[in-house]
């Protein structure tokens, strides 16, 4: 079979779920003569760039299908695009649609998935708390073993964090996204010899991520994923030292190079992962997964004792279990993915707009539905944008969905087309109708144009009251990492 077959052709992941070890390695692909590629993640952290639509997701998954066959592992999962990188590790074991013969209930893939941005915080927090106490609670331990690196077992397992579009947090133009990203460069400076590597993913070009010297120091599992597209993609920085890697050598989804310190830089593809398979892995490895051990679990507290809380969750069982992977519309970075969202009773406009509004609101710890709070509670809402309460002031669903998403661009602000794509999948809106809309918003005071020709930001006013954050919309700013 020549080469190129090889990396053309789709291959589903290995249908043999037996029990993996982190220091054994964890296969993550193929290369070019069928054999298996393996990821040590015991010290090393992993990088996986790759443009729109080149497989980086997918690749989440035949990643987490390893770490959910390890022994030794637990996998917290970032993903602020709805979750969908990992609900469908998660979804169908909370829901009860996979049922075992012995009718013990099935433990989700995945340890704990964050999807919102509080949530993800909750997470990072105690990601450092863990890193800092076991350094602590395991003195003796360390000391007996005469090692410095806790020794990972079933018993005290490696914590892996999953970011998918990681990389896009660190180099946010959104202070409170980056501030996410600060921390999850704390945790990879501080976690190494305690057990807690990471796992990013990044779209499209490597620089940014790449001047980041925790990044390019700690990550030496790379993975490039070619796809169709050559722009932005510098192999070169990616695989220092390898010659010869050429992009339009591996043009396929899910196709492209992978190196570590233990294998060079070269060819390789990734299995193809569907949501089938991702419940017969979850039934399939629910026993093995260890627990988080007592000296960590102390130092994680309630807000990881109780990730799976139904007010914790509740974001998670609003989203479609079937279209989660596999999806092949093209999706603006960062939009929400409208296309994703699943309706029930009510219209899709409404629902649609429902969702819009509970994500917003979710994100940015705004008021609950004003039937829930009435007349008691109202001294204890937290302060915030009340954007459900807005919503008898706008005409359409259409138009509170445009009104959420300008919400949702914080102070970096957003435009007219850039609306118009998050709207076209649910609503057909038109950019015209975008643009009138803005119009109304700038001459109410609901929004705020910065900056000039096609240059032109809208920002909502509740990210415009101070200076200084204007100055954070100021296009091409430099930002330091
Ligand atoms: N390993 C693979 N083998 C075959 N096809 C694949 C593979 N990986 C991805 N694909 C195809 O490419 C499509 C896009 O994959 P995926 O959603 O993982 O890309 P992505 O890089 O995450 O895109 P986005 O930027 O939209 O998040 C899949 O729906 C699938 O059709
Ligand atoms: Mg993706």
């Amino acid at each position: 079979m020549t080469t190129v077959n090889v990396l053309e052709q789709e291959r589903t992941y290995p249908t043999d779920y037996s029990t993996l070890s982190l220091h054994t390695g964890i296969p993550w692909g193929y290369r070019t003569n069928a054999q298996q590629i393996l990821a040590y993640l015991r010290e090393q952290c992993a990088l996986i760039v790759g443009p729109t639509g080149s497989g980086k997701t997918n690749m989440v998954h035949a990643i987490l299908a390893g770490f959910a066959r390890a022994e030794d592992v637990l996998t917290w999962v970032i993903d602020l695009n709805a979750g969908s990188a990992g609900l469908p590790w998660v979804l169908p074991a909370l829901n009860g649609q996979i049922v075992r013969e012995d009718g013990k209930p099935v433990r989700p893939g995945i340890d704990w998935l964050a999807g919102t941005f509080d949530e993800a915080m909750t997470m990072l927090d105690a990601a450092v708390r863990v890193a800092k106490q076991r350094k602590m609670g395991y003195q003796a331990l360390l000391s007996k073993a005469n090692t410095d690196l806790l020794p990972i077992s079933a018993k005290i397992p490696q914590i892996m964090l999953v970011i998918d579009e990681g990389a896009e947090i660190l180099v946010s133009p959104d202070r409170q996204v980056r501030k996410l990203g600060e921390k999850i460069l704390e945790v990879i400076r501080i976690a190494r010899a305690m057990g807690v590597r990471t796992v990013l993913t990044a779209l499209g070009a490597t620089g940014s991520v790449l001047s980041n010297l925790m990044i390019r120091r700690e990550a030496k599992v790379r993975v490039a994923l070619t796809g169709s597209e050559t722009e932005g993609m510098d192999l070169s920085k990616m695989f220092p030292g390898s010659r010869g890697l050429r992009v339009d050598q591996a043009p396929y989804k899910g196709a492209g190079f992978m190196g570590t310190p233990e294998s060079p830089a070269a060819l390789f593809k990734a299995w193809r992962i569907l949501p089938n398979q991702i419940r017969e892995i979850t039934a399939a490895t629910s026993d093995r997964h260890p627990r988080l051990d007592d000296v960590s679990a102390k130092a994680a507290g309630p807000a990881y004792a109780r990730r799976w809380d139904a007010d914790r969750t509740a974001w998670m069982r609003d989203q479609a279990v079937s279209d989660d992977a596999g999806d092949d519309s093209p999706v603006t970075p960062g939009a929400l993915r409208l296309s994703a969202l699943n309706e029930q009773q009510e219209s899709p406009e409404d629902a649609l707009a429902r969702r819009f509004r509970e994500e917003i609101d979710a994100q940015f710890g705004t008021a609950p539905e004003p039937h829930t709070t009435e007349q008691d509670d109202v001294a204890e809402r937290p302060v915030g944008l009340n954007l459900s309460a807005l919503r008898d002031e706008q005409d359409s669903p259409a138009q509170q969905a445009a009104l959420a998403a300008l919400i949702a661009a914080g102070p970096a602000g957003t435009g007219a087309s850039a609306i118009a794509r998050t709207l076209a999948d649910g609503f057909g809106t038109t950019r015209q109708t975008v643009v009138g809309w803005l119009k109304t918003w700038l001459t109410d005071g609901t929004a705020v144009r910065v900056g000039e020709g096609t240059k032109a930001r809208y920002v909502h006013r509740s990210h415009t009251p101070t200076a200084d954050r204007l100055s954070l919309v100021v296009p091409h700013a430099p930002h330091v990492v």
